[in-house]
């Protein structure tokens, strides 16, 4: 039999298990109702969102088979305005939010078919997207290829600085009385059939009525999780670059500018502060994050293609993250077939977007023990039907 563990304290309402931006703006919302919250990380506010670039890109992501994805992709585009200036003021600072748009582009008649294809569905998807000429495109951004042989102009697909979002995250989290425990959690505790809290690194119990788990791609490994409940996220390395727009090549770029280049997307996304990120590839590689140099040239020749400019612009940093990939590249919310432990993982390419609709509906859940209606498609037990039930596991 293992030791008892130390108890700190009385139970906390909620413990959040990872501080990236699902778990810290799940804290947020939850603190904000009312419920005293801790969130266990090493690293609060690092993780994935310290590569992420940051599109908010819910029309131009667009892919066949992610219509329910599509309908929370865009309520969560919808509230980020007021997401993005609650949590500024919130957090005293600003979150480098750009209703900039987004111009996707084709480079060659492939390109082009595959663009035309895409418009069409966004459009049978109610969305607003325009078609435009090369021409077109080269008017609006005048450092595209002379090349480009037709684009999508989306107004609606705008970005924000995640490194800002996550900072902000951690700082409004404190402001509203959540505890940060700057360790890794160990394990789930589990107590007659209910999560009872976790135990921490240095073996101290976190006692808790409810536990959520929202550690992106290491959300499948929490010791003391019933494997049925395991929720079947996996890491996708992303490598991303960040080059500096010198200010007198201001201003190089006024709205994202992505395309599928060989099969493969490329997106510049320009800040305000002159900081422009080339991102991403997409590898499944385990839990490795290397940057390669293989990675690097693909992305800077295909970025190059796009923007020949670019080459003259300072390499200012290189970096690979893990996006928490799920089985349908859907999140993971709400409760589990065990009492007291939820999810808020799997939100692959989408984390930065759904923050927002996330934490709503996280804290709607842990207050009444449902989710709201827009985010019903995503519970776990859509996953349950391949896996044993809970009461079918070995003792
Ligand atoms: N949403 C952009 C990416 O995952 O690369």
């Amino acid at each position: 039999m293992s030791r008892t563990p130390p108890v700190s304290g009385s139970a906390t309402d909620v413990v959040v298990v990872g501080g990236g931006i699902i778990g810290l703006v799940t804290a947020w919302r939850a603190a904000q109702r009312g419920l005293s919250v801790a969130v266990v990380d090493p690293e609060p506010g690092g993780g994935a969102a310290q590569v992420a670039a940051g599109m908010l890109a819910a029309v131009t992501e667009l892919h066949y088979g992610e219509e329910t994805l599509l309908a929370l992709n865009v309520e969560s585009a919808r509230r980020y305005p007021d997401f993005a200036a609650e949590l500024s003021e919130a957090a005293g600072h600003d979150l480098g939010y750009r209703a900039c748009g987004t111009l996707a582009v084709a480079l060659d008649a492939d390109d082009r078919s595959h663009l035309r294809e895409l418009h069409a569905l966004q459009l049978r998807s109610g969305l607003e997207s325009e078609w435009l000429s090369g021409r077109e495109c080269r008017r609006l951004e005048p450092m595209l290829a002379p090349g480009v042989r037709g684009g999508l102009r989306v107004d609606g697909d705008h970005q924000i600085d995640p490194r800002r979002l996550a900072g902000a995250l951690v700082t409004a989290c404190e402001r509203a009385g959540v505890v940060l425990h700057r360790t890794w959690a160990e394990r789930l505790s589990v107590v007659r059939d209910r999560a009872r809290g976790v135990v921490l690194a240095d073996g101290t119990e976190l006692a808790a009525e409810q536990v959520v788990l929202a550690a992106g791609s290491r959300s499948g490994r929490l010791a003391g999780v019933p494997e049925a409940l395991l929720p079947p996220v996996r890491p996708v390395k992303g490598q991303v670059l960040r080059l500096t727009v010198p200010k007198a090549y201001a201003p190089f770029l006024s709205r994202t500018v992505r395309a599928v280049v060989r099969g493969g997307n490329v997106y510049l996304v320009p800040r305000v502060n002159g900081e422009l990120v080339v991102g991403a590839t997409t590898e499944e590689l385990g839990w490795d994050t290397t940057v390669t140099a293989g990675g690097v040239y693909e992305l800077l020749r295909d970025a190059h293609e796009l923007v020949p400019g670019i080459t003259e612009l300072p390499l200012t940093e290189t970096r690979a993250g893990l996006r928490p990939g799920s089985p349908d590249n859907a999140p993971i919310l709400g409760p589990t077939a065990l009492p007291g432990f939820l999810l808020a993982t799997g939100h692959y390419r989408n984390g930065v977007l759904l923050t927002p609709v996330t934490g709503d509906a996280m804290a709607h859940a842990l207050a009444t023990g449902e989710l709201p209606g827009e985010a019903r498609p995503f519970t776990p037990q859509r996953f349950s039907t391949s896996r044993p039930a809970l009461s079918e596991q070995p003792a």
